[in-house]
């Protein structure tokens, strides 16, 4: 094994945050970016930041695409790391994208609004997390405002989450006023002062010994006391902080903090770098892939078309996961069956994008894509030809007729619905018996579809009419004795709609699971599958 690799690979924390819209991602992403000296005044993320509504953001997206592409991944160095911050979008809408960079990461930061704790967004996004065992380390945000006492949130922590945490630090001051946070580590007190900077700059901070005087003045005496008992009772009642378990997902490191007024962030930000796992190894079809094994080996995990509008291009997002990886080298592309070069391999500077020479296991590569990679390929050396297993498919829940206004365009509108389904956003069915001049799109969330026609229109220049299905279930089929499933052979094909993906395989799509018990009752030699099965 390479020294160099090995020293590449333990210098690397690759992580998403997530959370429910605004508690707090995008200001914590960009004080991270700050710290790491990425960035030099805060604000330049956030002013381009797409939230509010998703529809009009994707647009704003489109605008900037560039700034959205260099925003999902950022990559900088902070005291002898090298971190690759993945961005997820908010929406719920977006999860089917998020769940996917999900797979690419190695530790998750959870944030959440101290005021608020545990919302929908962070439970389903944690669910993913927690079933894979991703490490998740939380940052409980707002510190600076008004918000749930820290005991409360630890109990939410355990009750909805499932999940126990150990309080890295606890908030100084009652009834959720908060002044400050104790380190339990260094036992020190760190006190917010003014920030005359509004968080734009890193924050000076105050610190003072527990059993200081200083610190005796500067709080009043209930709150003094009262963070003394808290201090007892959590050495002497809380949980022991147990690495082994934090690597597991079963425990997770709690952080108490403010993004906005810069409080706790670069002590977040060293603790999460001592404690988040380097690259983990993951699951092929030929067993694990350590990072550290010399041959090369990646895989898709996002794809997003034409960056710039003007030139067509599409980037294919790699995670590396072993070996290390040159420009130009010629690599086993698995799903295709053959060799490819990865020529003009990109990667994402704060807010640069730029061609890089080498790169190792957990870092983040665009390639330009002409249409080859889907969601989920493998690329691996050519002499050790496998895949890697367990890449999340989701069932579409939405369905509509799309067709192109135009018939006259009919080749654009081919094209756009293609590329745009090798993205991964939707899925594309064809109805059995009818013509081409339709496609069945299938998606996780109806967003999709307004980004769908905005897409074809903007990028391909074709309007389409799209009519809404009233279907919610799909599932490929199959018989039991291999027999293809048929329009005719299936006995109530006409209580839904019979389609076949863009494989050729049998799909019916129906309205509700009531639906879907009528045709298992009167086709009981028939298998069920809510993703493609595999061939
Ligand atoms: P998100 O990416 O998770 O959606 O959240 P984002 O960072 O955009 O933060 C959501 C809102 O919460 C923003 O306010 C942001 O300024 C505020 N915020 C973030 N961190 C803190 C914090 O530590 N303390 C307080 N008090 N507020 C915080 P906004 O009014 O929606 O936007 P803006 O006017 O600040 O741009």
């Amino acid at each position: 094994m390479s020294e160099e690799l090995t020293r590449e690979i333990k210098k690397r924390r690759t992580f998403a945050i997530i959370s429910h819209p605004d508690a707090g991602k995008t200001t914590l992403t960009e004080k991270l970016l700050l710290y790491g000296g990425a960035i030099h005044l805060a604000g330049s993320i956030k002013s381009r930041k797409t939230q509010r509504h998703a529809v009009s953001d994707w647009m704003e997206i489109e605008k900037q695409r560039g700034i959205s592409v260099t925003s999902s991944v950022l990559q900088f160095d902070y005291d002898g790391c090298r971190i690759n911050i993945l961005d997820t979008p908010g929406h719920q809408d977006f999860s089917e994208d998020t769940y996917r960079t999900l797979m690419a990461v190695d530790s998750a930061v959870m944030v959440l609004d101290a005021a608020k704790g545990v919302e929908t967004q962070t439970k389903k996004l944690f669910k993913v997390c927690s079933e894979r065992h991703i490490p998740i380390f939380t940052f409980v945000n707002k510190l600076d405002r008004f918000g749930k006492a820290p005991i409360d949130l630890m109990d939410e922590l355990e009750n909805v989450l499932g999940i126990r945490s150990y309080p890295m630090n606890w908030p100084v001051g009652s009834d959720g006023r908060y002044r400050g946070v104790y380190d339990r580590q260094t036992k020190k007190v760190e006190l917010f002062e003014a920030d005359e900077t509004h968080g734009q700059k890193a924050r000076e901070s105050a610190v003072y010994e527990l059993d200081s005087d200083e610190l005796k003045e500067k709080l009043d005496e209930e709150t003094y006391q009262a963070l003394l008992d808290d201090i007892t009772l959590l050495d002497e009642a809380g949980e022991d902080f147990d690495l082994e378990k934090v690597a597991h997902g079963d425990l997770t490191p709690m952080f108490f903090g403010s993004a906005m007024t810069n409080f706790g962030v670069q002590n977040f930000l060293e603790e999460y770098l001592r404690l988040a796992p380097p690259p983990a190894p993951r699951l092929s079809s030929e067993g694990v892939i350590e990072p550290e094994d010399e041959k090369f080996s990646a895989f898709v995990f996002k794809i997003q078309a034409n960056m710039n509008p003007a030139h067509r291009d599409r980037l294919a997002f790699i995670r590396i996961v072993s070996g290390k990886f040159e420009r130009n080298m010629s690599v086993w592309h698995a799903q295709e069956n053959k060799a490819i070069k990865l020529a003009q391999p990109q990667q994402f500077l704060a807010q640069d994008r730029q061609i890089i020479d080498t790169a190792y296991p957990g870092d983040i590569v665009g390639l330009f894509d002409p249409g080859v990679f889907g969601i989920g390929d493998t690329l691996c050396d050519a002499g050790k030809k496998f895949k890697f297993a367990d890449f999340p498919v989701f069932p579409p829940e939405k369905f509509a007729r799309v067709q192109a206004k135009d018939t006259m365009k009919r080749k654009q509108f081919v094209k756009g619905i293609e590329q745009l389904t090798q993205e991964g956003a939707i899925q594309l069915f064809q109805q059995a018996g009818a013509g081409t001049e339709s496609y069945i799109v299938g998606t996780v969330g109806t967003l999709q579809f307004d980004v769908l026609q905005y897409r074809l229109k903007s990028e391909y220049n074709v309007d389409i009419e799209l009519t809404m299905q009233p279907y919610e279930v799909a599932r490929w089929m199959q018989y039991e004795d291999g027999h293809e499933v048929t329009p005719t052979s299936l006995r109530g094909a006409d209580r839904g709609m019979f389609v076949y993906d863009r494989h050729g395989y049998p799909v019916l799509l129906v309205s509700n699971e009531w639906a879907l018990g009528w045709i298992t009752d009167n086709n009981p030699d028939l298998q069920l599958y809510p993703v493609p099965p595999d061939r």
